[in-house]
C-alpha cells in the first residue's frame, strides 16, 4: 500500500511572510520555543512524518520576516523530541560550512538524545554573505558546492557505517579526498537507523543528481503540476541511474495551505496574512535579493526592467531558471 508522507516546514509563526504579523502571534518573544513546541506537538497529532527546521548561517536571510534571530536546528530539534514520541525531526545542516566529521558526531549524538529521530537537510547554502562568515571572500561556484556536498555525506555516511555499536568497537575511516582529509574513528554510539535521514532540497541539475544518489526524500518546489510531474520523473529516472529503487526516494511537494472551519474561513486568513504581507515587509529589497539588482530605483507599481536584470547567476540555479523564464514570458 501507499502511503503520503506529511512534513511540516516548521517555523514560529507559519511560513507566510504575513504571519508574524497576525494577532495570535507573539513577536515579543521570538525566538520562541513555545511556538516550536505547540506547532510540532500539533503536527504529531496530525500523523506528520516529520517536522523539518530551515537553516541558513547568516544574519537576516529573507527581509520580508520578523525573524532575524533564530535557534540552531540540531539543538531545537533535542529540545522538541522530550515533547514528542514519534514524529521525525529534520535539522538542516550546510555542506559548504560545517566539517563531516563535526556533524557526523553531532547528529549522532541528537539521533542518541531523539530515539532515532534525528535527519538532516543537507543545503549547499547560497550567498557571499554566507560565505564571509566562514573565511571567504566570496562562495564557491555552484557546481563546486555540489561537488563538495557530494563527498561531505559520503563522509558522514562513512562514519556513521562504522561508528561503535553495542556489538562492536567502531572502526577507523580514512578518506583523502579533493575537500576532505579525515583519519577518525566516531566516538558517539552509531545512529539508531544506522544514520540519520537524508533530506536535499536541490532543483538544479547538480541538486537533483545529490538527492538521487543519496536522499530518502526531497523537499520539492514545482509551481505547475506538469512541473512538479516532470521533477519527480526525473528524480525517478536519475535515482535508478545509480542502482537505487526509485520507490526509496519520496518527494514531498511543497504547498501553503491557509486553514479554516470554512472555505471562506479560510479566505479571510489569506487576506489578513496578504495585507499584513504588503504593509509591513521591504518586499522590494528582497526581490532586489534575490535577483541580484536593486530595484528601488524603479517604480513599484511598473513591469520588472527585464533588459536590466542580470544573466542566470550561480547563486541559485533553480531561481535563476526561473527568473529566466520569466524574463522570456515578460510577466
Ligand atoms: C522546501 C525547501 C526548503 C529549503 N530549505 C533550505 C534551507 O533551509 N536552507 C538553505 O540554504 N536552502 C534551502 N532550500 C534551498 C535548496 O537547498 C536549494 O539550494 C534550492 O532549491 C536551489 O536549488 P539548487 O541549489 O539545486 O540550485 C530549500 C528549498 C526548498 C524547496
Amino acid at each position: 500500500m501507499k502511503r503520503m508522507h506529511l512534513s511540516l516546514n516548521l517555523t514560529e509563526y507559519g511560513r507566510h511572510s504575513g504571519g508574524w504579523r497576525h494577532a495570535v502571534s507573539d513577536v515579543s518573544r521570538i525566538p520562541n520555543l513555545e511556538a516550536y513546541r505547540h506547532a510540532v506537538r500539533t503536527a504529531e497529532r496530525g500523523l506528520f512524518d516529520q517536522a523539518f527546521i530551515a537553516d541558513t548561517p547568516v544574519h537576516n536571510w529573507g527581509r520580508s520576516s520578523a525573524t532575524t534571530t533564530r535557534i540552531d536546528p540540531l539543538e531545537i530539534a533535542a529540545a522538541l523530541s522530550t515533547e514528542t514520541e514519534h514524529i521525525a525531526i529534520i535539522a538542516t545542516l550546510s555542506t559548504s560550512y560545517n566539517e563531516p566529521y563535526d556533524v557526523a558526531r553531532r547528529a549522532a549524538s541528537v539521533d542518541t538524545i531523539t530515539g532515532g529521530r534525528i535527519g538532516i537537510n543537507y543545503v549547499a547554502s547560497t550567498g557571499d554573505a554566507t560565505a564571509r562568515n566562514f573565511h571567504r571572500a566570496r562562495q564557491l561556484p555552484h557546481d563546486e558546492r555540489y561537488a563538495r556536498s557530494n563527498e561531505f555525506i559520503e563522509v558522514a555516511t562513512k562514519l556513521w557505517a562504522n561508528a561503535p555499536t553495542a556489538d562492536r568497537p567502531g572502526s577507523r575511516v580514512v578518506h583523502h579526498g579533493r575537500f576532505f582529509d579525515v583519519d577518525a574513528v566516531l566516538d558517539v554510539r552509531q545512529p539508531m537507523h544506522g544514520r540519520p535521514l537524508i533530506v536535499q532540497a536541490g532543483s538544479s541539475a547538480e541538486g537533483r543528481d545529490l538527492a538521487a544518489r543519496w536522499a530518502d526524500a526531497i523537499y520539492a518546489g514545482g509551481s505547475t503540476l506538469e512541473r512538479a510531474q516532470e521533477y519527480y520523473q526525473d528524480i525517478k529516472a536519475r535515482a535508478a541511474a545509480y542502482g537505487r529503487d526509485p520507490d526509496s526516494i519520496k518527494v514531498l511537494l511543497g504547498i501553503a495551505p491557509f486553514l479554516g472551519d470554512t472555505a471562506e474561513e479560510a479566505a479571510e486568513l489569506q487576506a489578513v496574512l496578504d495585507a499584513n504581507h504588503a504593509e509591513g515587509a521591504d518586499l522590494v529589497g528582497h526581490l532586489s535579493d534575490l535577483l541580484e539588482y536593486d530595484l528601488r530605483a524603479h517604480d513599484p507599481e511598473g513591469p520588472l526592467p527585464f533588459d536590466l536584470l542580470p544573466e542566470v547567476k550561480s547563486a541559485s540555479v533553480s531561481q535563476a531558471t526561473l527568473f529566466t523564464r520569466m524574463r522570456a514570458r515578460r510577466t
